[in-house]
């Protein structure tokens, strides 16, 4: 099996896995809205799906989504796309090319340095996984890093996995910075919703800031594939014409979206009493072992990082335990080679009897994660 065929077949095998409880990917499990249900059996039931939906989206889910985010209709533009993943693939690939520099964070999220490197671009990634600094990029290491060839500052904000989030006096330090070399700043917004106050460079930097927005962590969309990006007209026009999504994306999750958007502040008002009581319970049984600490807390993401380095454990042996008794968490691993023999993460939009089961199962999965020796590949 080749090693996509490797991959393929772990997250086949999980899907397939009856009653999993989903712990690993910072997804939505909470029983949907009824009003998500009523727009999804709607849009089934008419069969409107037959015709293809507009290139960059219905008109009303563009508004709504500019709307969501508060920039100003008439200078902003946006695309919606198949989940966030999409919109960061057109920004890297529209972007970035041989000769040029994309500049991240490590931690940050990896497939969209997989972008840039695919477009020729030089990938620099600032270590931020730092007590001294509270975990976050600092405007000096990102001023000593950017070139007047850096195309794109790539931030996580809330940054997964560490679930830090920048104030507004960072955010317009990064914009300065992005400014005077002529780079864009691609701010991706997925998390936006679980932080206390988030401040989008859209606000300082209208002019080269890209909002990456998604509907799959705050509203648990994301099987359905719908997120978008948004920027100004002049931007979109130009991603617009790049993207290779020409035939627009799902109706029907764009119907979900819709309805999502219209009962938003009624649902995260119960999403986020729900994740931050499985943070705090996550952050109890931590707390009882010693060996085990939560570098960040709260965490304004909707997953917790756990640190087991002082156990001597590898994050693999612990993620591998956890899978064989249903559980899914994620290896540091996925995130970064540098730092993720370090720690776990635990995503807390999810039951409260699933963060439970994981925070009974902890002290037993330790001591089984030190006898294991062949620990299964993990993606
Ligand atoms: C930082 C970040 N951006 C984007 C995504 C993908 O979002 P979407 O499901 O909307 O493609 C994820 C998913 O984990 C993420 O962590």
């Amino acid at each position: 099996m080749s090693s996509f065929e490797r991959r393929n077949a772990h997250f086949d095998r999980l899907f397939a896995t009856q009653n999993l409880f989903w712990l690993g990917q910072n997804t939505n499990h909470l029983p949907m809205h009824s009003a998500i249900r009523e727009a999804l059996l709607r849009s089934i039931e008419s069969e409107e799906f037959h015709a293809y939906a507009p290139p960059g989206g219905f008109t009303s889910l563009v508004h709504g989504i500019v709307d969501d985010l508060g920039l100003p209709h008439d200078a902003t533009s946006a695309l919606v796309k198949d989940g966030a993943v999409a919109a960061l693939a057109v920004a890297c690939h529209a972007f970035c090319k041989p000769g040029t520099n994309f500049v991240t964070t490590d931690p940050g999220w990896k497939w969209p340095m997989q972008f840039a490197r695919q477009a020729g671009a030089e990938v620099r990634e600032i270590p931020i996984y730092d007590a001294a600094a509270g975990y976050r990029l600092t405007a000096r290491q990102l001023a000593e890093t950017v070139d007047g060839n850096t195309r794109i500052v790539y931030l996580v904000d809330p940054n997964n996995p560490l679930g830090i989030c920048y104030t507004e006096d960072e955010i317009r330090a990064f914009c300065d910075i992005a400014r005077k070399v002529g780079a864009y700043v691609l701010h991706d917004s997925t998390y936006r919703d679980f932080a206390d106050k988030h401040v989008l460079a859209a606000r300082f930097y209208p002019e080269r800031a890209i909002t990456v927005y998604s509907f799959s962590k705050w509203l648990g969309l994301a099987g359905l594939r719908v997120g978008a990006v948004v920027a100004n007209p002049t931007i979109i026009d130009h991603l617009a014409g790049i993207s290779t999504a020409t035939l627009g994306s799902s109706v029907i999750a764009q119907r979900a979206a819709q309805a999502g958007l219209a009962v938003k502040k009624e649902w995260m008002a119960g999403v986020q009493r729900i994740q931050r009581r499985n943070q705090a319970a996550i952050k109890e049984s931590v707390d009882r072992i010693r060996g085990l600490s939560i570098p960040v807390y709260p965490s304004h993401g909707n997953f917790l990082i756990v640190e087991c380095v002082e156990l001597g454990l590898r994050p693999e042996a612990l993620a591998a335990v956890f899978a064989e008794r249903g559980i899914m968490i994620r290896q540091g691993s996925y995130h970064t080679p540098r730092f993720g023999s370090r720690f776990i993460k635990v995503s807390t939009t999810v039951p409260v009897e699933w963060v439970d089961a994981f925070c009974r199962e902890l002290p037993g999965a330790i001591e089984a994660a030190r006898g294991l020796n062949d620990v299964p590949e993990l993606f």
